[in-house]
């Protein structure tokens, strides 16, 4: 019998009560959410098509805006077929599991068909070996450490099924000691970046895309074999700039609802930072 298919909102209401602050399982020495770590076999397992690209980021060091950049980039900038869907269901998480019905990213994954993109938080070494294997390409956005973590702290107070952030100076050590989801910072933007040339990783910082967006965009179209005209990735420099991806409801989040974001806590699109921008950022909401 084919699944029924259903919306976000839907999926998580029908979750209900199961839905929770999830606390974190240490798999291999990195703290995961512990549905992921339930079910770590199957993810550790997938195994990917070469032609499958995958996106990594430490959370919250750009994922979205990166996602959203490189859909456009497949679609040749069509900003309509990049609204087919939320990015959550265009460009699957691959670890992320949640309770029944809401869809785990490998269920998502296996109902499309190859090149797929796929997302991911692991770090380097949990990375299933078989997109090394198979040779498949691999962008990773790193973000510097002061926003990433103010960005960390904002999403936790509102992801509920995130672990509680607790008061913002313990957050701070929790973070500088890897004890928060997807472990340490420090250990996965080095991981990436001391494999990136052997491994074929295009490595980009999100404040090298804030500065110049066509620039990176360019980087990006290369390493994925693209040529698209300079027209088109300057509309994409337009389409994917913080404000138009904040009031775009397939990417700004909006179709997650209140029992798992509750954006009234904090929005998924805080602000529009850049390093040494707002020393105080993190008491702004
Ligand atoms: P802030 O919380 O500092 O606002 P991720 O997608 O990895 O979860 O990262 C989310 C962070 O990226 C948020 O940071 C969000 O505002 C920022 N972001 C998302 N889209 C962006 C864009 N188009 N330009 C700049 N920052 C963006």
């Amino acid at each position: 019998m084919e699944k029924e298919q259903l919306s976000y909102e839907e999926a998580i209401r029908r979750a209900g009560d199961a839905i929770h602050r999830f606390p974190l399982i240490d798999v291999q020495g990195v703290p995961l959410m512990s549905t992921i770590a339930e079910t770590w076999k199957s993810v550790s397992e997938f195994c990917p098509d070469p032609s499958d690209l995958l996106i990594s980021t430490y959370p919250k060091a750009g994922t979205t805006w990166t996602q959203e950049i490189v859909d456009l980039l497949l679609h040749n900038g069509d900003a309509e077929v990049c609204k087919r869907a939320p990015t959550a269901v265009r460009i699957p998480f691959l670890e992320i599991c949640a309770p029944p019905p809401i869809p785990s990213g490998l269920d998502l994954i296996e109902q499309m068909k190859p090149p797929r993109v796929i997302k991911t938080h692991l770090p380097i070494q949990l990375v299933p070996k078989g997109f090394w294997e198979n040779k498949c390409k691999v962008i990773y956005m790193a973000r510097n450490a002061k926003d990433n973590l103010v960005s960390y702290f904002h999403f936790d107070r509102m992801n509920l099924t995130q672990p509680e952030p607790g008061p913002w100076d313990g957050y701070i050590h929790k973070f500088m000691k890897g004890q928060l989801g997807w472990g340490s910072w420090y250990d996965h933007v080095k991981g990436y970046w001391k494999e990136h040339k052997e491994r074929n990783i295009l490595y980009i910082l999100y404040e090298d895309m804030k500065e110049n967006p066509f620039r990176e965009i360019k980087r990006i179209m290369h390493y994925l074999d693209l040529s698209v005209s300079e027209d088109v990735i300057k509309r994409i420099v337009q389409l994917t700039s913080f404000q138009v991806m904040k009031d775009n409801p397939m990417a700004n989040y909006s179709y997650i609802p209140k029992p798992v974001f509750d954006q009234s806590i904090s929005v998924f699109m805080r602000k529009d930072s850049l390093w040494g921008s707002g020393q105080e950022s993190w008491q702004a909401n």
